[in-house]
């Protein structure tokens, strides 16, 4: 076969888990956001963000404000396992966020390199504001601090794959977050 059940060593978070935090974190932005002027502008960082983004823009669509949907791609990691540092910007903003309360939605933290630099891009087309939801964090990969309003939840610091976070453009689909198996990466 060659489906994926083989080369993951074990789940580490559910799809239920997934489900009831992304709830959560949208309950939490919503609250704080409540009389955010003109909305919220949710910016996506493709590809890794994209299942965050879709289920927890429509977890705020339960509560409110409104919010619109902007995509990044950037990309550091390349299909290695480690961050090289080096952001690209593989499709830009397709509108001016100044003046904007932006949410940058992101899969995970791991090293900070790519939220520290598109942080600094952001702020730098002035928006009104910007901070940052993260499903996942790996608190021990950490080499630059970035602050990161939301967390869903912190990590080890191990390859893990699913639920958008991929291993070489594979694992995506993934509906839970597993470790992925050293063999795996190992003979590639
Ligand atoms: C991954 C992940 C985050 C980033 C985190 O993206 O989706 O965006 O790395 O790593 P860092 O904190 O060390 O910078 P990647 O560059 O692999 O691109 P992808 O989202 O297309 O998989
Ligand atoms: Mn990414
Ligand atoms: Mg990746």
């Amino acid at each position: 076969g060659s489906w994926y059940h083989a080369d993951i060593d074990r789940v580490i978070i559910s799809e239920e888990q997934i489900r009831e935090k992304t709830a959560e974190l949208a309950k939490q932005v919503s609250a704080d956001h409540a009389d955010a002027e003109g909305g919220l502008l949710l910016v996506c960082v493709l590809k890794g963000a994209v299942m965050f983004m879709a289920d927890f823009a429509r977890a705020l669509g339960r509560h409110g404000p409104s919010a619109e949907m902007e995509f990044m791609a950037v990309s550091s990691y390349g299909s290695g396992t480690t961050s090289s540092g080096v952001v690209r910007i593989l499709k830009d903003l397709d509108r001016d966020i100044a003046g904007r309360h932006v949410i940058v939605v992101e899969d995970i933290v791991d090293s900070g390199l790519t939220l520290s630099w598109l942080m600094k891009y952001l702020q730098s087309r002035s928006p009104a504001s910007v901070e940052v939801v993260a499903l996942f964090r790996k608190p021990d990969a950490v080499k630059v601090p970035v602050p990161v309003r939301y967390v869903g939840f912190d990590i080890p610091n191990e390859f893990v794959v699913g639920y958008g976070l991929d291993f070489a453009e594979r694992y995506r689909e993934l509906p839970y977050v597993g470790i992925l198996r050293p063999e795996v990466y190992a003979r590639s």
